[in-house]
């Protein structure tokens, strides 16, 4: 969908924001959203239980993809910005049919958020453009993945297209694991996102997340960011969400990160665009740091999950501007965006059971000061009517802290969470031991 021209000076107003969702993304991003430069009021629907400790962000009890009832309220609120959270409702259209309503909004349409949507369709996108990924093969049947597997003869990586949230996703040590994966997709584990497989090479190296803010034309990259997707130490045990994060990356130096816009982010935007797609929001490369350059393993329509509670605070206030300006298709005119040159860690404490079957219903016990560099930033809790918080997710809240290394950094992330406390709490102790000495 091609939306309405390039605007002039000066940017309109900016007051009143809404964002959508209820991860502790959304929770980061309604903290940074209203320290920014002119901000009364941020909305969150449907938020959670941390929502309202932000001073200046409120709940609404709105579905994510309640088009309806998110067009009323805004209209009702004079929201002057959306800005969508989760690649759900993207994919949904709900950017799609808010700026049909006349609503100014940050994040792609359903057009632009199958990059995350269809990992086939991403891959075909990349192809085109010249980016550097993992080599493919898609089959949409298990006797045409076992016959790719069959003449290969090597261990792949073996995913279900489509959103799968974050599983769906297995890394193949042998063919024989990498059978038993492909009958496994096929079995109906993941619905529809497992009717149809993507096969691929599999790729060594350190991984990165780079975060690129994009207008439909121009692009304003964010410091890289490492996640730490293994549920236990080490790196060890499943694939979650996300258990903790910092930035910024020292594996991409502002070279290495000139080489990403160069060869990844550039002729993607590019593609999209080529497409009639005009991308307004967030371009996130997953990448592998392989011997021969950067290569892509995913793309995502939207910030990381704790990516965004690591990078919120390290922002300028200009943020809310400069995401307005995105939405607007005017990036040129935004301010620059002031980035803190400190070491931002975060660590995301998880419930029991996380991330297969997670415990709901724990009281949460706080004593955590938050200040000017510690964070707590709220995931899967909610308020009780007695205003009481319990536990209602996997991974249940993150401290963030930001020093100037990395060990001051963690040491204080880890000593807040000393002062978390619910039942069945559990936390990798091991975050960012890429960057730490101690
Ligand atoms: P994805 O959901 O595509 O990001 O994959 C989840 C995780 O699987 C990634 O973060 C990587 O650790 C791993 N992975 C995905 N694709 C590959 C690949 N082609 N080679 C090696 N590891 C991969
Ligand atoms: N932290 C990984 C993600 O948000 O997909």
């Amino acid at each position: 969908m091609v939306i309405s021209s390039t605007r002039q000076h000066p940017l309109p107003p900016l007051q009143r924001l809404l964002v959508i969702g209820a991860g502790g993304r959304e929770n980061a991003l309604a903290w940074a959203l209203e320290r920014c430069s002119g901000i009364e009021q941020v909305w969150v629907t449907p938020g959670n239980g941390g929502t309202e400790t932000h001073q200046g962000c409120q709940r609404l009890a709105i579905a994510e993809t309640d088009l309806d009832a998110l067009i009323n309220s805004c209209q009702s609120l004079q929201i002057d910005l959306v800005v969508i959270g989760p690649e759900a409702p993207l994919a949904a259209g709900v950017a799609d049919g808010l700026r049909k309503a006349g609503l100014t909004v940050f994040g792609p349409g359903a057009d632009g958020a199958q990059l995350e949507a269809s990992k086939t369709w991403a891959k075909r996108l990349m192809e085109e453009a010249g980016v550097p990924t993992a080599k493919h093969w898609t089959a949409s049947s298990e006797a045409e993945a076992m016959a790719v597997l069959q003449q290969l003869q090597t261990p792949l990586v073996v995913k279900a297209d489509g959103l799968a949230a974050g599983k769906g996703v297995y890394v193949a040590d042998s063919v024989d694991d990498t059978a038993e994966a492909i009958r496994e997709v096929f079995s109906g584990r993941f619905g529809t996102a497992g009717s149809q497989l993507v096969l691929e090479e599999r790729l060594e190296g350190p991984e990165v997340s780079v975060f690129a803010l994009a207008d439909g034309e121009r692009l304003r990259l964010l410091p890289p960011a490492q996640d730490h997707k293994r549920l236990k130490e080490g790196d060890q045990g499943p694939n979650t969400g996300g258990m903790g994060a910092y930035a910024p990356a020292p594996l991409l130096d502002a070279a290495g990160l000139e080489d990403v816009r160069r060869l990844v982010l550039e002729p993607t935007l590019a593609a999209l665009k080529q497409r009639g797609i005009d991308y307004r929001g967030v371009i996130y490369a997953g990448l592998m740091l392989t011997k021969t350059g950067p290569k892509v393993i995913e793309f995502n329509c939207r910030f990381g999950d704790p990516e965004c509670q690591t990078l919120m605070p390290l922002m300028g206030p200009e943020l809310a501007q400069v995401l307005q300006a995105c939405a607007l298709g005017c990036l040129d005119q935004a301010a620059e965006l002031a980035i803190q040159d400190k070491c931002s860690a975060c660590v995301v404490a998880a419930a029991s059971g996380y991330p297969e079957a997670p415990r709901r219903n724990d009281p949460l016990n706080i004593d955590l000061q938050t200040g000017p560099s510690v964070q707590l930033f709220h995931a899967g809790t909610s308020r009780q009517a007695d205003g009481s918080l319990i536990t209602a997710g996997g991974r249940v809240l993150a401290v963030v802290a930001q020093a100037k290394d990395f060990d001051q950094a963690f040491k204080a992330s880890y000593e807040g969470l000393a002062q978390v406390h619910f039942d069945g709490i559990s936390y990798r102790r091991d975050i960012g031991h890429q960057v730490r000495q101690s």
